[in-house]
């Protein structure tokens, strides 16, 4: 076996105070590892840790100076995640709201290069890089200019930065439909039906949830051999729908 064990190892999860990455620091935390839980609200933070004895640490990843500081602060590292990312909600191209986009792109996909650009001289030899991409980088669906181009773009960089900053590791995870605080604020009514419709358009025919989604960067950081790729942990949506 020459996997790499989790245990001992020190892991920071930007974007870890709910859904994916807070599963993906819980279920590494349960490997063993030291995690530190990245998100903007540090009280937001300590109750999503709650038991886990994850470290809690507050930063805007969309803003360098509070990237490369706290990066600084966590010092030498094993693996960095990140899962951050705002609600886009769907547009046709000709309503959308520009200043939402610039946004959400400089918080997924201007945020996710900082954390690579600090984090990247800090990691030890062995090291992983971890994006979170999305299935509308690729399946072209109405509406989702801004989610597609932000996805797109991080599967480009995750090609990219995989040769540069070799041997380091550089990895993507995208999900398909997972039932998060990233659907945007819905009614408890319209989020099961809207779960229960796209659920019947999956080929495993039920909606993944964040511990699913989690098994992908917790397998991607042990896996030594594992660079330069995506992993589709998407409940078949490439695919179906
Ligand atoms: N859920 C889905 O259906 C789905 C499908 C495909 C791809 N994805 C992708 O998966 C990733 C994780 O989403 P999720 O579903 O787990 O959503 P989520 O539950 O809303 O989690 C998003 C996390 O990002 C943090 N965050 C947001 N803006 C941030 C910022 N500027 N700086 C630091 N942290 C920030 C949030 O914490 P605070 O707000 O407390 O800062 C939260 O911890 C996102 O990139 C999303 O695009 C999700």
């Amino acid at each position: 076996m020459t996997s790499t064990s989790l245990a001992n190892q020190t892991i920071a999860v930007f974007g870890a105070s709910s859904g994916i990455g807070l599963a993906v620091a819980r279920g590494a935390r349960a490997l063993g590892a030291r995690v530190i839980a990245i998100g903007r609200d540090r009280a937001r933070l300590a109750a999503a840790a709650g038991a886990h004895t994850l470290e809690i640490a507050a930063c805007d990843i969309a803003d360098e100076a509070q990237v490369a500081a706290l990066l600084r602060d966590i010092g030498t590292l094993n693996h960095v995640v990140v899962t951050a990312g705002g609600v886009v909600g769907a547009s046709p191209l000709t309503a959308l709201d520009f200043d939402a986009a610039r946004d959400a792109i400089a918080t997924k996909l201007h945020g996710s290069l900082l954390v690579a650009k600090h984090a990247a001289p800090r990691l030890a030899p062995g090291g992983s890089i971890g994006f979170t991409t999305g299935v509308l980088g690729r399946k072209i669906t109405a509406n989702t200019v801004v989610k597609t181009v932000i996805n797109a773009g991080l599967e480009a960089a995750v090609r990219q930065l995989a040769r540069e900053l070799a041997p380091l590791r550089v990895y993507g995870v995208s999900p398909g439909p997972v039932d998060t605080a990233n659907w945007g604020p819905l009614s408890a009514d319209d989020r099961r039906a809207r779960a229960a419709k796209l659920a019947s358009t999956l080929p495993v025919g039920f909606m993944a949830s964040a511990d699913d989604t989690a098994q992908a960067y917790l397998f991607a950081m042990q896996a030594r051999a594992l660079t330069g790729t995506i992993i589709d942990l998407d409940s078949g949506a490439q695919v179906g729908g």
